[in-house]
């Protein structure tokens, strides 16, 4: 019982960040703040997404094909969020869910969604590979620019930037 009003608490609070953020943002769209990333930052984030095991449940393209035996991530390519709030879930995971936070202090206070170790406990996500706040950003600026609003189905040339020029990436020509 006591689990469950968490959860529906973090979902109410997780709909106002949203809505907060949405907020801001509803005069420059997410598609006009993209231009302002510079590619030497889309560049770093992408080796943070290689280097943080995004892959294994979002898929190398980030289309939600995931690899292995890994828990289902959606796409990252049709997802509509706030660079705030994406770092946010990406830093802090999502209570409840398969997917992991990655700052290593996340629920040791409440940075997190405003949620410490006891608000979060029985629902704390894993703990993914550490990143700092300045490579969630890097990372949020590749999500965004190279990510967001792409077909599912990616490219012979967005499989050879992954994996370089290797027979996995035969099936895309
Ligand atoms: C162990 C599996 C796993 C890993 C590793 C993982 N995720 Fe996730 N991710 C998920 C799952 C499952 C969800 C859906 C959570 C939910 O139900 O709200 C998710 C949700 C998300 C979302 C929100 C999508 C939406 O539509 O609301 C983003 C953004 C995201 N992940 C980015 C990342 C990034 C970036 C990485 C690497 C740093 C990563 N994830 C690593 C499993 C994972």
């Amino acid at each position: 019982m006591q689990r469950i009003a968490k959860i529906i608490r973090v979902a109410a609070m997780t709909a106002a960040a949203v809505l907060a953020a949405s907020s801001v943002s509803s005069v420059a769209s997410a598609q006009d703040a993209k231009a302002t990333y510079e590619q030497s930052q889309v560049d770093a984030g992408f080796k943070v997404f290689k280097g943080s095991d995004c892959a294994g449940c979002h898929g190398w393209a980030g289309n939600g094909q995931k690899i292995g035996e890994n828990p289902d991530g959606p796409s990252l390519r049709s997802i509509d969020m706030d660079d705030a709030v994406l770092k946010e879930t990406i830093l802090c995971g999502r209570p409840g869910t398969n997917m992991p936070s990655h700052d290593p202090k996340a629920y040791t206070d409440d940075r997190c969604y405003g949620m410490d170790a006891a608000a979060a406990e029985g629902m704390t996500p894993h703990k993914g590979k550490p990143m700092t706040s300045d490579q969630a950003d890097d990372l949020v600026a590749y999500i965004q620019t190279e990510l967001v609003g792409k077909s599912d189905k990616p490219t012979l040339e967005e499989c050879q930037k992954y994996y370089g020029k290797k027979p996995v990436c035969n099936a895309y020509k």
